[in-house]
């Protein structure tokens, strides 16, 4: 069962810890920026998050503040999807159509906040110019850069390729992402939204992921299982949007329990087929999945990744 409002609401209202580098839960077994050449983990007062600024501005100054921000008037309608508009003619069954050459030049922003269109290809602006996280291309436009974002690489931009109606990121989203691995999806996120809270197991991984964090001041490493949410409850304060990719038996499983701690209004579950059952019809195991959520969540869109990834859908889901 979903949070009760006056739960969600007292939780909210709990001071958010200070925050010292990348949290651990796993505190006094060795964390994986105490090895010889890794970035030291970052201060509390070194970081200059919209969270720690104590404001919710972006790094260019335009973005609307979390009490603008649209989540819905006191009438408790539900929030309007910012950046979403209906699919316009022309749109290929393959993908939405993101402009001509003369958008695709300047680098215009596509149907959503923060997603662009560039030589034909998704990209997002370079929050942190000259800075590469998984060998993408950049390109300049004007004085913008930008990261070539690669469906091949990351399901959500296979999502966004294949023709996801809505995207739950905004700019200022408090994102939480669920299995940020070296954050080759997530750096992309953190282009586009106010913080993203990345949640890793793998000291590899995390080791991987500490100078993308370092770079993009808006990535907060987070060493923990995603299936014990409450172990960075306390680390972590509103979130609009969880981004779920991770390898686990139980996927629909771990997406209920952070939502029981979190209370987020909006989702995007990765479902890989093999990591639940590798014996049976993919279609059976994400339809399984799929039901253990539609009781809490309304079922947007379910995108089968493939050419992109095999045996994957990637869920929208929208709070009911
Ligand atoms: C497929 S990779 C994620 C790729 C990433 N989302 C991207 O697109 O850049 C899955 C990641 O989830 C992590 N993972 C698996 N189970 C986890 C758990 N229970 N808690 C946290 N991370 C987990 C793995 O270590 C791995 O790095």
């Amino acid at each position: 069962m979903s949070p009760r409002k006056g739960e969600r609401r007292a939780k909210r209202d709990k001071p958010t810890k200070a925050r010292k580098g990348p949290y651990t839960s796993n505190k006094g077994k060795g964390k994986p920026w105490d090895k010889k050449g890794s970035p030291s983990p970052r201060k509390s007062s070194d970081s200059k998050s919209p969270r720690d600024r104590g404001d919710s501005r972006d790094r260019s100054g335009s973005r609307p503040s979390r009490v603008s921000r649209d989540r819905g008037d006191s009438r408790g309608q539900r929030p309007r999807p910012q950046g979403f508009r209906p699919t316009r003619p022309g749109d290929s069954p393959s993908g939405p159509r993101f402009g001509g050459k003369r958008s695709e030049d300047r680098g215009e922003k596509s149907r959503f906040q923060g997603v662009h269109r560039i030589e034909g290809k998704l990209a997002t602006k370079n929050s942190s110019p000259g800075y590469k996280v998984y060998d993408e291309k950049l390109v300049k436009r004007g004085r913008d850069e930008y990261r070539i974002w690669d469906p091949y690489r990351s399901k959500v931009a296979a999502a966004l390729a294949k023709g996801l109606k809505e995207f739950p990121v905004r700019e200022g989203s408090q994102v939480l992402y669920l299995g940020a691995s070296s954050g080759t999806t997530a750096s992309h996120i953190a282009d586009i939204a106010g913080t993203v809270w990345c949640v890793e197991f793998s000291k590899r991984m995390m080791r991987e992921l500490l100078p993308v964090c370092e770079k993009k001041e808006n990535m907060v490493p987070i060493l923990a299982d995603a299936r014990h949410p409450w172990e960075y409850a306390n680390s972590i304060g509103d979130v609009d949007v969880l981004i779920q990719d991770v390898a686990q038996p139980d996927q629909a499983g771990i997406l209920l329990n952070n939502h029981d701690t979190f209370g987020f209004p909006e989702a995007m579950l990765s479902i890989k087929a093999r990591s639940i059952n590798s014996a049976m019809d993919p279609k059976k195991v994400f339809a399984t999945e799929i039901d253990k959520l539609a009781p809490r969540f309304e079922i947007l869109q379910k995108l089968d990744l493939a050419p992109f990834e095999e045996d994957h859908v990637l869920v929208n889901l929208r709070q009911k």
